[in-house]
């Protein structure tokens, strides 16, 4: 594949550009293969990546890409040195990828790079359609020229590898950058990185500059290695608040670690870039105004205990929080793995995914049995096998939830969840579905869940069962997606039966309340589980008025849990 490679010795930045071949160039419209046929029967949302749908990757040659995942320039849209943006946007290239990703079979593979697209992951809603949107995000190649010779970068190729064309290398010049913005008015991001050193533009800083005074909204993310920041530029990136996102690429704690990647670089020069751009924020008192990360990618040869620690120490002094990256190419850490103990004990929860390269999302994704399964995994464990009472009691059936898949449940601008619950006769019919538990929004993989379930027990004597099964409201009942749903025996009896009723968690819950959430109004708590209202109740009551943060809440659940039978 090209004459620097000998053997397994080479790396490649992407695995599907390793079989990605320059014969499976699609230019010209009309060369897409037919959609991948669907199986029969299978009417679930086509899968999509946004880079076609909302978003836009402009080389430094001045060839629209879709995104960093096509760094060969294989699907080419058009040029902007030969046509306007806004009618390489418009044109049949962009309509026809959408056309065949809404029409295929929902699977990850993409004619345009030839191969599985790490951002082949969204489900098509009714807002993705052929005509698509003007563009939200950009990823802007200001310049394909690098520093450094990071040995899995394509950068380091473009000259030798024949999959690159020969003016794959280049500039865009200001006035090229100024008029790519002119022509996406509703952009809202703009990543100022590819491949290459964005600040040894020449023009870096004036179109940085152009962009704050003419699309002050904008967001302005770079990725650097920080080795062309000069003190003066730092120094003017502050002054003017230049960036809004700024991660500095510095994958080692001791030189020799840190030059094994970045061959060519000194981690000092690097360090001391990144030391400056805080100390002047802080003096400038604007400290707030950026976010500054250190990216680490972990290799064999920087993730020993020790070295780690040295650089959390460093972080620490300047003021940074660490970015760690697990990669997928080769030298990556064998320590801290996709899944791994070792790598949630490092990052924490979601982030362990987060972490994660793009290759390696794409891969977990598979995994975890499909995009959906991201957040569609749960772990759900009632308390009691079987629960009775009489007819029409009110009764409570304590369950236990573990988030099992790989992204959030909730947040900000995301779905809200709620377990759900199911009246089913003893043959295992639905007969109804009874009032489920809202889900605390924001909850991170990994995390454990206590509910209780408030059940009004049937009219009839008999046996039933309740399935319990975790809900993305106005999206789908997890096990839809493959997550199993627990099932609890419910029997209804002319005498008492065996179930937990709410004044019997009054007094712990109100000890776990008073301990969990500082200045509880315990009088009104009191009065609200002791009138029959169940702890669920008063947790919603108080989330609601956000007088319960979420970790609060978790420990309030977890202390109630323990009070109770097993
Ligand atoms: C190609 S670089 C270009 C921007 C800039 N030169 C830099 O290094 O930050 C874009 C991003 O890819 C990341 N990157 C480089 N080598 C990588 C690797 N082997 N695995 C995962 N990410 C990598 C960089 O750290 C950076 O955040
Ligand atoms: S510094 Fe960035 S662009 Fe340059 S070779 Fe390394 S990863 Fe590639």
């Amino acid at each position: 594949m090209t004459t620097k490679r000998s053997g397994a010795a080479r790396w490649v930045f992407r695995a599907q550009q390793a079989v990605a071949d320059h014969r499976f160039r699609v230019r010209k419209p009309g060369e897409l293969p037919p959609p991948a046929l669907r199986e029969p029967g299978d009417t679930s949302a086509p899968l999509i990546c946004k880079a076609v749908f909302e978003e836009v990757c402009v080389l430094a040659n001045g060839d629209v890409v879709c995104s960093c995942a096509d760094s060969v320039g294989l699907r080419v849209y058009g040029n902007i040195r030969r046509q306007p943006l806004a009618e390489i946007l418009a044109g049949p290239m962009f309509s026809e990828i959408r056309e065949w990703q809404l029409a295929s079979r929902p699977d990850r593979w993409c004619p345009a790079i030839s191969g599985d697209c790490p951002l082949r992951v969204h489900r098509a809603t009714a807002l993705d359609t052929v005509a698509g949107h003007l563009p939200r995000m950009l990823q802007l190649e200001p310049t394909s020229h690098c520093n450094l010779k990071c040995p899995a970068c394509p950068v380091t190729e473009f000259g030798t590898d024949p999959r690159y064309t020969a003016d794959r290398t280049g500039s865009l010049t200001l006035a090229e950058m100024i008029a790519i913005f002119e022509a996406l008015p509703s952009l809202e991001k703009v990543l100022f990185y590819n491949y290459g050193e964005a600040f040894l533009h020449a023009d870096a800083l004036p179109l940085l500059r152009w962009l704050r005074e003419h699309r002050p909204a904008l967001a302005i993310h770079i990725s650097t290695n920080a080795l062309a920041l000069t003190a003066a530029r730092v120094r003017e990136v502050v002054a003017e608040r230049l960036v809004d996102r700024m991660l500095f690429a510095i994958d080692g704690a001791r030189p020799e670690s840190y030059a094994r990647y970045r061959v060519g670089g000194k981690l000092d020069k690097a360090l001391g870039a990144m030391r400056q751009m805080v100390a002047e924020a802080k003096a400038a008192g604007t400290r707030d105004q950026f976010e500054i990360w250190w990216q680490y990618i972990l290799f064999e040869w920087n993730d020993s205990d020790e070295e780690l620690a040295e650089a959390r120490e460093i972080a620490a002094g300047i003021g940074v929080p660490l970015e760690w990256v697990v990669t997928h190419t080769p030298g990556a850490s064998q320590k801290f793995l996709p899944g791994s103990e070792a790598l949630a004990a490092l990052v924490g929860g979601e982030r362990a995914f987060r972490a994660l390269s793009c290759d390696l999302k794409g891969a977990e994704i598979v995994r975890a049995g499909g995009y959906e399964a991201l957040r569609h995994r749960a772990d759900i464990r009632p308390r009691l096998t079987a629960l009775s009472g009489r007819p029409g009691e009110r009764v409570l059936l304590p369950v236990t939830v573990r988030h099992d898949g790989l992204a959030a449940w909730g947040g900000p601008g995301a779905g809200s969840y709620r377990l759900g619950v199911r009246l089913l006769d003893a043959g295992g019919r639905t007969l109804s579905e009874l009032r489920g538990v809202q889900v605390p929004p924001g909850v991170l993989p990994g995390a454990e869940l206590a509910f209780f379930v408030e059940v009004d027990l049937p009219l009839t004597h008999g046996a039933y069962h309740l399935l319990l099964d975790m809900v993305e409201e106005g999206v789908c009942w997890f096990s839809e997606r493959g997550s199993s749903p627990a099932i609890c025996d419910l029997v209804v009896v002319a005498e008492a039966g065996s179930s937990l009723r709410p004044p019997d968690l009054v007094e712990p819950a109100l000890a776990a309340l008073a301990g969990a959430v500082e200045n509880a109004d315990l009088a009104e708590a009191r009065a609200k589980l002791a009138s029959g209202g169940a702890v669920e109740d008063l947790l919603v009551l108080l989330r609601s008025r956000d007088t319960l943060p979420l970790s609060a809440e978790l420990d309030l659940r977890a202390r109630l849990s323990a009070d109770l039978p097993g």
